[in-house]
């Protein structure tokens, strides 16, 4: 029987990426984005295509409600995958733009992990797989929001892993580092959009951050494309012993190392250098 998935923000990137292989693999992929324009390019593109906006509930459900009644009540896989960067120092953050990254990057993948949930109990069986990043391992200055978004889906799934054991239902992580996509695009949005640059204490490092997020071709060392992360994907979704962990890039292997390894002093001089090597 053909198993199906559904994967949060494929209008770009690894959720493009990862509809596009899982299709060819024989998947049935329901494909979703927030915006009208990527779904309709999306069925052009021969995607059984759903709007979803993981800012909202209702659009959530409805996007489930909709799959639900195409498949006869069932889904095999969930990749919650879309998500946004929202760059700036953790002191230069307002309570709506770090509530906003949160209500994207965390509130609405549990808002929709947790209605597929009871359809995955009922079936016996699912697989549900989360985009995390190296950030949701490590934390980098001015990425405050973001890791903090990882860190808490980092602990959200460690716990959902436990209480779902014996369920038929596995729940894996990938931790990508850099890879090509719209992501710093999009983060300069964010950037421009909720960042008071004029006033901040950090406004000349901001300037060397925003030549990194506006460079063209990839901004650091390492960068890998959207496949690498499909790779893992796949082994989460198809292999008979998924694992709980996929690292994917050399920094999250390092990162991922370093961080057991070494004291926390230790380790923020590394990050602090690798900061100031980015922002020169
Ligand atoms: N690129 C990297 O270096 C990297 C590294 C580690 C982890 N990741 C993770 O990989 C995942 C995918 O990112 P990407 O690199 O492929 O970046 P991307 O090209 O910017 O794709 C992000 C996707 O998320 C969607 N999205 C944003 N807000 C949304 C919302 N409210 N509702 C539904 N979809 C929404 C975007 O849709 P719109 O087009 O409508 O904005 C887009 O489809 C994210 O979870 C990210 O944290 C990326």
């Amino acid at each position: 029987m053909t198993r199906s998935i559904l994967i949060t923000g494929c209008s770009s990137g690894i959720g493009a990426a990862a509809a596009r292989s899982l299709k060819t693999r024989g998947w049935r992929v329901f494909a979703s984005a927030r915006k009208a324009e990527d779904v309709e390019r999306l069925r052009a593109d021969g995607f059984e295509a759903l709007r979803l906006d993981l800012d909202d509930s209702e659009s959530i459900a409805q996007a489930l409600r909709e799959l639900l009644e195409r498949t006869d009540g069932r889904l095999d896989a969930l990749f919650n995958n879309g998500a946004y960067g929202q760059p700036g120092a953790v002191e230069d953050l307002s309570r709506d733009a770090l509530r906003a990254q949160l209500e994207t990057n965390l509130l609405g993948w549990f808002d929709l992990t947790n209605r597929v949930i009871p359809v995955m109990r009922r079936q016996g069986h699912g697989r549900i797989v989360m985009n995390s990043s190296v950030l949701g391992l490590v934390g980098l200055p001015f990425r405050g929001a973001y890791v903090a978004s990882k860190f808490a889906l980092e602990g959200l799934t460690d716990t959902l892993r436990l209480e779902l054991r014996g369920s038929g239902i596995h729940v894996a992580l990938i931790e990508p580092g850099p890879i090509t996509s719209r992501f710093r695009a999009n983060a300069h949005a964010a950037f421009l959009r909720n960042i008071d640059r004029e006033r901040s204490y950090f406004r000349e490092k901001y300037a060397a951050a925003e030549r990194r997020l506006t460079k063209q071709g990839p901004a650091a060392p390492f960068t890998l494309p959207p496949e690498a992360v499909v790779d893992a994907l796949v082994h989460a979704l198809e292999s008979p012993r998924p694992k709980a962990r996929y690292y994917v890039t050399v920094p999250t292997h390092l990162f991922g190392t370093l961080r057991r390894l070494l004291p926390t002093r230790a380790l923020d001089a590394i990050l602090r250098a690798v900061s100031r090597g980015e922002n020169r």
